[in-house]
């Protein structure tokens, strides 16, 4: 059957690349819906000769529409999600509005693909932080177990829209011009305070909560859980921001059940899963790097190496396409499964 797809937030960072992977996948759609804020009305978008013109979102927009992605921000997918839900469309957000609700599934097709079914018109798509993390350590924890996470991520600004990649080029200007740099938009356009992130290393992605954990950390810990359907795995993050345009990367530590697990043991388990690519050789100089991995469907994972002081403990480097398999792949992939 062919489907009625829209994109709400099309003009965005990540409704964008949704268009382009499902051109490039040929997605069964017979048409695609552009949407965006009532600015970019009118705005066309050519995606492999064909023309699409960018409309207004407005609650009759879901008329007719069988899946809708949603990317335009938590309280865009607030407002219309039930709109398009009560018109018909599976919705699939990208956001974190409806992530943790109770009866949402959260899904990465990789790992948890069987909570599709339980669906009630909202599925939605992970942090991409947690998708490709979740995504490489799902064959460990299903061969050997894991009971405790401790990540550290490296992001790049696509992460936080189209605003913050311009905001990074600008302040690279200003650097090389010597002018003074402008901070508006990083770490996050509502917090009170802006930092640089040219030549910078931020330790803030989006608010912070009276935990003194960040909204993103708190995202990958709760997520992960749900995710791996596991409340009792241990996980903690801390999250940094980079002057990366593209592809997030990952220092992640993992204990698993038992203690004569080897290091090739761990390669080969990984190397399993679908999309999953272990690039790991010191003697070549081989790891993933953030630069290799845009534009690139696969989550790489390389460095990986015992714990000399834990019988049980694991590090490696963990690095994908924030955009690709962080974002719109992965919601794509989700109505591919939906449709199977
Ligand atoms: P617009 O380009 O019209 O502002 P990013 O994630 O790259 O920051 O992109 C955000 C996306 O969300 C853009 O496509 C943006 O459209 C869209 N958006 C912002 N505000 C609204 C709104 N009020 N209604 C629908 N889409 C919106």
């Amino acid at each position: 059957k062919e489907l009625n797809v829209a994109i709400v937030g099309a003009t965005g960072a990540v409704g964008s690349k949704i268009l382009e992977k499902l051109v490039a996948r040929k997605f069964p759609a017979k048409s695609i819906k552009m949407l965006a804020s009532k600015r970019s009305a009118g705005t066309e978008i050519v995606v492999d000769g064909q023309k699409y013109i960018v409309e207004e979102t407005v609650p009759e927009s879901f008329e007719g529409v069988d899946i809708a992605f949603f990317s335009a921000g938590g309280s865009i997918s607030k407002k219309f999600a039930s709109e398009a839900v009560k018109r018909g469309a599976v919705v699939i957000d990208n956001t974190s509005a409806f992530r943790m609700d109770e009866g949402i599934p959260l899904v990465v097709p990789e790992v948890n693909p069987h909570e599709l079914k339980n669906h009630k018109g909202i599925i939605a798509n992970p942090n991409c932080s947690t998708i490709q993390m979740v995504t490489a350590l799902h064959a460990v924890k299903e061969k050997f177990g894991i009971n405790r996470i401790i990540v550290s991520t490296y992001q790049a600004v696509s992460g936080a829209g189209a605003e913050a990649i311009h905001e990074l080029g600008t302040q690279s200007l200003q650097f090389e011009e010597r002018a003074d740099i402008e901070a508006e938009i990083l770490p996050s356009a509502s917090a009170s305070k802006h930092y640089p992130i040219a030549f910078n290393a931020i330790p803030q992605i989006d608010l912070f909560d009276e935990s003194g954990y960040t909204l993103e950390e708190l995202k990958m810990m709760n997520e992960t859980k749900k995710i791996f359907s596991d409340d009792k795995i241990a996980v903690t993050a801390t999250c940094v921001r980079l002057p990366v345009v593209t592809g997030h990367s990952e220092s992640v530590y993992i204990e698993v059940d038992s203690e004569d697990v080897t290091v090739e043991a761990i390669r080969a388990a990984m190397a399993t899963t679908t999309g999953v690519v272990v690039q790991d050789d010191p003697s070549s100089q081989s790891y993933p790097m953030p630069l290799y991995a845009e534009g690139k469907d696969e989550v790489f994972v390389g460095r990986i190496r015992k714990d000399p002081a834990h019988p049980s403990g694991f590090h490696m480097w963990i690095v994908a396409d924030n955009l690709l398999k962080g974002a719109a792949l992965n919601s794509v992939q989700i109505a591919e499964e939906l449709i199977k």
